[in-house]
């Protein structure tokens, strides 16, 4: 997979263009920017009607898939701004690009369903950037595997929206699982490089944190 930007990826950056990078990054995830154009997997499917509780329920899915993405483009951010091996960010920015699709793609659909994303999202944002901030700190086979755990959980749970989405909502069923095939390639590409797997309470506290995260930005 080739960088998103080759020349950023090999270059050293020091305090000030490390907090730009947390900047750009927060605008991407949260803010006004021009859309990515990557063409949305729902693009060639019909948008066929719904129940009103069939609606009300793809809806919150959705809101907390796009939370879930507004989290990754933190995580990502942060990751690439603190990561040591340029190998190691290239990896970050190019998968967060990739990211940063699926959040417009949420974003789309939440708009189709007449919902809204979730108030928190800036508060899951911050959140996220501590705890991808933390994990970069510590080491690029740390960071690794930190993202490695992360897309193998959202694999799973994106496994269990696809159980659970309503059937004749093909154009959220459609997002879905591209997202699913990219976040499973995320993970792959994370222990090819280096990913040190994280211990069982780690892994269990992460859990944790994902499961509040949903049921709140199912609601909120
Ligand atoms: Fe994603
Ligand atoms: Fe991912």
């Amino acid at each position: 997979m080739k960088p998103a930007n080759p020349s950023r990826a090999t270059r050293h950056y020091g305090l000030f263009d490390r907090l730009i990078m947390a900047v750009d990054g927060a605008v991407k995830g949260l803010g006004e920017r021009p859309p990515t154009g990557v063409p949305s997997p729902a693009d060639p499917l019909p948008d066929v009607p719904m129940s009103e509780a069939d609606q009300r329920l793809s809806a919150a899915m959705m809101r907390v898939n796009h939370t879930g993405e507004v989290c990754a483009q933190a995580l990502y951010s942060a990751q690439s701004a603190w990561a040591t091996d340029p190998a190691v960010r290239a990896m970050l920015e190019t998968a967060g690009a990739e990211e940063l699709a699926h959040l417009d793609w949420c974003a789309g659909r939440l708009a189709e369903l007449h919902s809204h994303p979730s108030r928190l999202d800036p508060c899951w944002f911050a959140g996220a950037y501590a705890i991808g901030t933390a994990f970069a700190a510590v080491g690029d086979d740390w960071s690794m595997g930190f993202l490695d755990e992360t897309e193998r959980q959202v694999v799973a749970h994106l496994d269990d929206h696809l159980g659970a989405l309503p059937r004749t909502d093909r154009r959220s069923r459609a997002i879905v699982l591209q997202m699913q095939r990219d976040e499973a390639r995320h993970s792959v590409t994370a222990v090819r490089h280096g990913a040190r797997p994280l211990p069982l309470p780690l892994r269990l506290l992460m859990k944790g944190q994902a499961a509040v995260m949903k049921a709140v930005a199912a609601r909120i």
